[in-house]
Formats: C-alpha cells, sequence, structure tokens
C-alpha cells in the first residue's frame, strides 16, 4: 500500500501525469498539493485546494495574481525559496486561510494586509527588521506568531495590539534589546524571546499577561529576575544569562510554578527556593554553587546541580525531598558523601555522580535507584555492603575510576543489573577475575570490561574477552565448577565468543 503510494507520488511527480495535478507536484485526495523545485506558484491548481505547500523552489516575488483562483485555501506554506517581496494585499482576499508560513525566505518585512481568519503566521528565518501596528492589523483570530531567526531589535506593544487571541509568540533568535509593557496580550500562554539582546525587562511587561504559563528568556543578558512575573506562569526559563542571586522572595506568588531553569548563570548560592512549593524540576547546571542550596521545594522531582563546586552532600540537604525521581550531582568537587545522604529520598531512580572526587561508592543509596552513574572519579574497590540494596539497579557506571578488582558477592546482588562499565579501571586480570566474568556473563548482563593493567604479562589484554587468560585460567575455573557441584558445568571454550558491544555509555536518563 506505502509502496503503491510512493510509486504514484513518483509518478506524479517526475512527469505530471495527473491531469490535475501540475508539474513537480504530488497532489493527494484531501486537497493537498506538495511541490519543490518551481519557479512560480503553480496556476492551475484546482479552485478547492485547501493546502499548498511549496519548498526549494525559486521565487522571488509573490503577488495577488497567483492567489486569485485559490478559493479554499486554507493552509500556504512556501519553505526555502528565496522569497523577497510580497506586493500589497497578497493574501488580503484569502479569506479561507487560517495558517500562513513562509520560512527560510529573504522577507524584509511582514506581508501587508493578511486575512482576517489567520490563526497560523510562522516567519521564521527571514530578515524582518521591524514590527509595525499595521502588520497585524484586523489579525483578532490569531492564535500562533513565530518570527525566530529574524534581525528584529525591539518590541513594543503598540505593534502587538490587535492580536486579542494570541496564544503563542515566538521571538527566538532575533537582534533584540528593549521590549516594553504592557503587552496587552490577554490569551498569551507561551512567550519566548531566547538567544536576543535583553538587558532588562520592563516592571509593567507582564501586567495584562494574566494567562502566560511559559516563558523564555534564555541566552540573553539579563542580571536580574524580573519581580512582577504573573502567577499564571508554569514553567520558567533563564538559562545562559548574567544572573548572579535569585531572590525566590520576589517569586513566591507564583504558586503553580513547577518549572525552573537557571542553567548557565553566575550563580553562587541558592536561597528560599522552598518558597517555590510546586516546583517540581529545578535546573542549575553550570552555575558557581559551592554547596546545596539549604532548603529545597518539598515536591521536587528533578534537581540538576551538575558542573557547579558542590563538594559535600549530606542527609540534611534531602532530607524533605521525598519525591525526588533525578538527582544531578556529576562533573563537582563531590568527596564527601554521607552514608544514607539520600535515604529519605524514597523514589529516586537516577543518580548521576559522575567526574566528582569520591573515593568509594556512597553507602545506603536508596533501593529504588535503576541508574548510578560513578564514572570519573578514585574509587578504589567495589564492596558489597555498597550495593546489597540496590535490587533495582540497572546501569551501573564505574569507568574510569581506580578498581583492580571485583568482589563477586557485590554483584551477585545486582538482580536487574543489564549494564555495567567497567573499562578505564587498572584491571590485575587474577584468574579470579576472571570467575567474576563468568558470573556476569551467566547473568546476561552486558559488561564493559576494559584492559588488564597487571599482571606484567597480562597488560593490555581484554579480561572479558582474551582467550590467552582464559586458556591460562581453565583449570581454576574448572576446579571451582567441580567443588560447587549445585552449578552446572559449563567449558568456557563452548561459549559463543563475545560480542563487541558498540554502544556507547550514552542513557537515556528515563528508563524502565
Ligand atoms: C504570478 O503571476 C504573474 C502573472 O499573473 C506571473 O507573471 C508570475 O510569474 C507569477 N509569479 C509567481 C511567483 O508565480
Ligand atoms: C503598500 O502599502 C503601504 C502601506 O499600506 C503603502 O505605504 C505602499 O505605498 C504600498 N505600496 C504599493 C506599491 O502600493
Ligand atoms: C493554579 O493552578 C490551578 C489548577 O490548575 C488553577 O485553578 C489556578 O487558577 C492556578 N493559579 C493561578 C494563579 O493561575
Ligand atoms: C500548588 O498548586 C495547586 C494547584 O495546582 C494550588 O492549588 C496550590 O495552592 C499550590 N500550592 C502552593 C503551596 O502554592
Ligand atoms: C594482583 O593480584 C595478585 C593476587 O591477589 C597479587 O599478588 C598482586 O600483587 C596483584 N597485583 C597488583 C598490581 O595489584
Amino acid at each position: 500500500m506505502h509502496l503503491l503510494y510512493a510509486f504514484l507520488v513518483l509518478l506524479s511527480l517526475s512527469d505530471g501525469s495527473d491531469p490535475h495535478c501540475p508539474g513537480r507536484c504530488s497532489c493527494d485526495s484531501v486537497q493537498s498539493v506538495q511541490c519543490y523545485r518551481l519557479t512560480e506558484v503553480p496556476s492551475g491548481l484546482p479552485s478547492t485546494t485547501k493546502k499548498l505547500y511549496i519548498s526549494h523552489s525559486k521565487i522571488q516575488h509573490l503577488q495577488l495574481s497567483n492567489f486569485t483562483r485559490m478559493l479554499a485555501l486554507e493552509d500556504f506554506i512556501l519553505l526555502a525559496s528565496g522569497t523577497e517581496s510580497v506586493e500589497n494585499d497578497t493574501f488580503k482576499t484569502l479569506s479561507t486561510l487560517k495558517t500562513l508560513e513562509l520560512w527560510k525566505n529573504k522577507l524584509r518585512r511582514v506581508p501587508r494586509a493578511l486575512p482576517a481568519n489567520l490563526e497560523v503566521l510562522k516567519l521564521n528565518d527571514n530578515s524582518i527588521y521591524v514590527l509595525h501596528g499595521s502588520d497585524f492589523e484586523g489579525l483578532t483570530k490569531l492564535k500562533t506568531l513565530e518570527l525566530k531567526n529574524n534581525l528584529i531589535s525591539a518590541v513594543s506593544p503598540s505593534m502587538l495590539s490587535s492580536l486579542a487571541s494570541l496564544q503563542s509568540l515566538m521571538l527566538d533568535g532575533n537582534t533584540i534589546e528593549s521590549v516594553a509593557g504592557p503587552l496587552a496580550l490577554p490569551h498569551l500562554k507561551h512567550m519566548s524571546m531566547e538567544n536576543n539582546k535583553l538587558r532588562i525587562i520592563p516592571a509593567n511587561l507582564f501586567t495584562s499577561l494574566q494567562s502566560l504559563q511559559f516563558l523564555s528568556f534564555s541566552g540573553n543578558f539579563l542580571t536580574k529576575i524580573p519581580v512582577t512575573l504573573p502567577k499564571s506562569l508554569l514553567s520558567l526559563k533563564i538559562e545562559r544569562n548574567q544572573l548572579k542571586v535569585v531572590r525566590f522572595r520576589d517569586m513566591k506568588h507564583l504558586e503553580n510554578l513547577s518549572h525552573l531553569y537557571l542553567s548557565e548563570n553566575s550563580l553562587s548560592s541558592i536561597e528560599g527556593a522552598q518558597l517555590l512549593a510546586n516546583l517540581t524540576t529545578l535546573e542549575l547546571s553550570q552555575n558557581q554553587l559551592q554547596a546545596l542550596p539549604l532548603r529545597l521545594p518539598a515536591r521536587l522531582q528533578k534537581l540538576d546541580i551538575s558542573n557547579n563546586l558542590i563538594q559535600r552532600v549530606t542527609a540534611q540537604d534531602f532530607q524533605d525531598l521525598r519525591d525526588l525521581k533525578h538527582l544531578f550531582l556529576d562533573n563537582n568537587i563531590v568527596s564527601l558523601f554521607e552514608a544514607g545522604a539520600l535515604q529519605r529520598c524514597s523514589q529516586l531512580s537516577n543518580l548521576a555522580l559522575e567526574q566528582n572526587l569520591l573515593l568509594s561508592i556512597p553507602l545506603r543509596l536508596p533501593g529504588t535507584l535503576a541508574r548510578l552513574d560513578l564514572k570519573g572519579n578514585a574509587i578504589q574497590d567495589i564492596a558489597e555492603r555498597e550495593l546489597k540494596d540496590l535490587k533495582q539497579l540497572q546501569v551501573l557506571n564505574l569507568r574510569n575510576n581506580k578498581i583492580s578488582a571485583l568482589d563477586l558477592k557485590a554483584l551477585e546482588g545486582l538482580p536487574r543489573l543489564r549494564h555495567l562499565y567497567l573499562d578505564g579501571n587498572p584491571w590485575n586480570c587474577t584468574c579470579s577475575l576472571l570467575r567474576a566474568r563468568e558470573v556476569l556473563k551467566a547473568k546476561g548482563t552486558d559488561v564493559r570490561g576494559g584492559q588488564c593493567a597487571a599482571p606484567a604479562e597480562r597488560q593490555g589484554e581484554s579480561w572479558m574477552s582474551s582467550k590467552k587468560i582464559m586458556r591460562q585460567c581453565e583449570p581454576h575455573l574448572r576446579l571451582t565448577e567441580k567443588s560447587k557441584e549445585t552449578k552446572k558445568k559449563s567449558k568456557p571454550e563452548e561459549h559463543p565468543s563475545f560480542r563487541i558491544n558498540m554502544d556507547d555509555d550514552y542513557y537515556d536518563y528515563e528508563i524502565d
């Protein structure tokens, strides 16, 4: 069925054999036409066409006469076609038009006299450098306005005053240096001005944005979080700015705020975050925090405080965080991790502690952990008591530590272990390490073993797959097998050779 369809599309693309479908276009049954590599807007389209999609064409100029017969057109999308200008009133008479997208062209201004029924206007990736109030006149039904990656340098209320129904305003990637308030957009839910040049947000910007839920100013030069944010906010992003302090007192009216993103700023301390009682996600990566925040919101589910200067993790830091699921503390300088520090976090499934200064695996970690990353620390051994409670553990990363031997009992106590990363450690490839290899193999764990550092004659051998060590240790392995009558015998050579696992240790933090 799909093949047949693809064949038909190809046929119509190549020679326009469908008499109603213009050349270089494909037409499907729901009055939708898609065209590529055109030099003009197709003229012979059926007047019932609802959707016209043109991309990768050369159409410098659009004019009224190109659309006169499109009486039913609802969506017009013109992508990457080098369009520089649009004649006045070109779209004015298209009373059925709901969506107009002119992405990746060379427009220097918003097309004039847009039709009143328009709901979606996307002009991303053009060279529009200024907005006028008249650009959007009469667009009282417009819900979505996207002007990402243009050259707009200022935004003021008069430009947007007609847009009474606007729900989403995307102005990312411009050169906006100033915004003036109040923006009177009573239905606006999403507003994004990422990657602009804002230094200051005027206090009155939000006074008439009483529905705003998602706000992003990431990638600007802000030194302060605006104090007048609307209390309807659910998510606030101010990453990659120049924040030095966050005054949570000024934010405590944001009672529904659940997501706060403050990574890549210059924060050296966080105090009062508990005032945001409904916060579930807090991201503070790449700041200069030297200690964990004193009191954190009790409903927190995800805390990312990686890439800071944290030295200690204590039970006091986490005593209230019973809902915490994901904790990222990687790339800090943690050398002290109090035993049982996370015992109260009875939902914790993900703990990232890689690239710290730990000398051993923290004791009494919560038994709910599914993933534990300890890569790049200075851990010297794996003890049974450190891992014995981790019955849910699926991924354990101990790459690049200082471990030379494996305690078999420690690994036998991890019933759900699927991935184990052990490479980059100075393995002492004794025959007892080879026994550990057999146990892991029997469990079906996917292991990255790495290379032997000792004894001298085995240096550089890969201990999970080396036939040489296997041969040398064979008598030892047999011996133990004979002594344990309950275990079934298996000659190592009979096993299929080990698969070389090409995965990296990248994994999503949401695992089942
Ligand atoms: C628009 O229509 C005019 C004639 O009405 C034609 O000359 C021109 O090529 C058309 N332009 C495009 C881009 O289709
Ligand atoms: C297009 O419209 C603008 C204002 O609506 C006007 O200033 C301009 O002269 C018009 N251009 C043409 C070619 O009619
Ligand atoms: C917070 O969320 C609740 C439930 O969705 C809603 O009823 C309430 O109006 C919201 N509060 C504010 C200030 O928006
Ligand atoms: C948390 O949000 C709920 C609605 O989602 C709201 O009713 C409640 O007041 C908020 N809690 C606090 C402490 O602000
Ligand atoms: C490797 O283990 C053997 C046996 O336990 C021990 O004698 C030897 O010193 C160890 N080598 C290194 C480099 O630790």
